[in-house]
């Protein structure tokens, strides 16, 4: 192998010469200054109090070193693809695609999940929960085949070798060496980065919650017939599962979307494949309708490319199994109601936070 060199400026402006393929001396980071800052996210005044993780607090540093490497495809095998690629801002950070294809180009068999609000999620991640919390989910997409198909040890000797990569690892974690840069402390700064994706705080929901608009009458009987509070209107049953206030939930439900006379024909058995109760066969996870005008298309294999068939779906459509939930069982509303109900999810569009650049690529 090729002795590489590569030139790093100190932040007092000396050249150094580094021969990267030595392991690099413990303490060679202590020159540069450690100095955590706690990092802030404001959440809207309806969420519950922000879910930090104790075990990885935000710190300002730690939350850029994580937005650098999710939007850095030195994570991929042939650096071409960044966490970025599959979770794009300007589609609530999922690819407008049903399967998301990777880096090689294999098809992957679900639809990307949008990230905003992802914290608060707390019995799991992805569609079916297999992942306990983004500092372990995050440590799933690199050796994904059908994702970044890369090494973990392969992409911990790029960071170490990277001009900016060290500096940052040293800023944000305190380590005093290249050798300490570990993909556990990647996955910390990803999920750092990650739980600051909050959004929901301008839509004309939070508005109308702070009494700063009103509804018009459409947006009013949707939002009643959403959350059931009106006894003359149809219960539309969606806020047992989108619940208030981030209109998610942290549970797996059968949503109807296919029938199955056993619970073991379901073609993706999505959650019952992770707790291994056969009961669970069939359930997903109820992601949130925040900005749902840019996760088409929809549900965990993208089988509803509009909104409009999304609501079909639940009022004519919904398909039997032994496992349905009892919500969606019963669930009839007629044109004039359902176009009520689109009146209200529009009322949970926020794109405000495109204009964050905190959320945007640095590069
Ligand atoms: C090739 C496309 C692709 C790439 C690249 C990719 N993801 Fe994903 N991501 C997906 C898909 C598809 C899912 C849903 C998979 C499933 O549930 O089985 C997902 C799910 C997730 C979730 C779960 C969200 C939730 O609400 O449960 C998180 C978090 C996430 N990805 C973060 C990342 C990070 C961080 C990276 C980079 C290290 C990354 N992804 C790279 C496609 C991708
Ligand atoms: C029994 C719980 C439940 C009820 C009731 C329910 N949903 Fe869902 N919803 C889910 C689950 C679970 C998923 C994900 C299913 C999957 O992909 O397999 C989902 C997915 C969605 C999606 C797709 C999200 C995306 O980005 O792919 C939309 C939109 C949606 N629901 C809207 C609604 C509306 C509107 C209502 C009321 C008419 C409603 N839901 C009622 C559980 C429910």
């Amino acid at each position: 192998m090729n002795r590489i060199k590569v030139g790093l400026f100190t932040s007092f402006g000396i050249l150094l010469m580094i021969g990267c393929n030595d392991d690099p001396p413990s303490g060679d980071l202590l020159s540069i200054p450690y100095d955590p800052r706690p990092q802030n996210v404001i959440v809207p005044a309806f969420f519950n109090p922000f879910p930090d993780n104790p075990s990885n607090p935000l710190t300002y540093d730690g939350v850029q070193l994580g937005r650098h490497l999710f939007y850095d495809p030195i994570l991929s095998s042939d650096s071409s693809m960044a966490c970025a690629g599959c979770h794009k801002p300007e589609f609530a950070f999922t690819d407008g695609e049903a399967f998301s294809i990777g880096v090689t180009g294999q098809l992957g068999n679900r639809s990307s999940m949008s990230l905003l609000n992802v914290a608060y999620f707390s019995k799991g991640l992805f569609w079916d929960g297999r992942s306990a919390d983004l500092e372990s989910q995050a440590l799933e997409p690199v050796e994904n085949p059908i994702e970044l198909h890369e090494s973990w040890p392969n992409v911990e000797m790029k960071l170490r070798r990277h001009v900016k990569y060290p500096e940052m690892f040293r800023k944000a974690f305190g380590i005093s060496g290249k050798a300490e840069i570990k993909k556990e402390l990647a996955a910390k700064a990803l999920a750092q980065f990650q739980r600051t994706l909050i959004t929901g705080g301008n839509s004309r929901y939070a508005k109308q919650l702070e009494g700063k608009t009103f509804f018009d009458p459409d947006e009013q009987e949707g939002m009643e017939m959403f959350f059931n509070s009106n006894p003359s209107l149809p219960d539309a049953q969606c806020g047992h599962c989108h619940a208030f206030p981030t209109f998610q939930s942290s549970d797996y439900f059968n949503n109807g979307l296919d029938a199955a006379s056993k619970v073991s024909d379901f073609k993706d058995v999505g959650r019952g494949a992770i707790s291994g109760i056969p009961l669970d066969s069939g359930r997903f996870k109820a992601t949130s309708l925040f900005n749902w005008h840019l996760t088409a298309p929809y549900m965990h294999d993208g089988r509803f490319k509009t909104i409009e068939e999304v609501l079909d779906h639940y009022t004519q459509q919904v398909k039997q199994s032994p496992n349905l939930d009892p919500n969606v069982a019963n669930l009839v509303l007629n044109v004039r109601q359902k176009n009520k109900v689109l009146a209200f999810l529009k009322t949970l569009i926020d794109t405000s936070y495109l204009k964050n650049q905190d959320f945007l690529s640095p590069f």
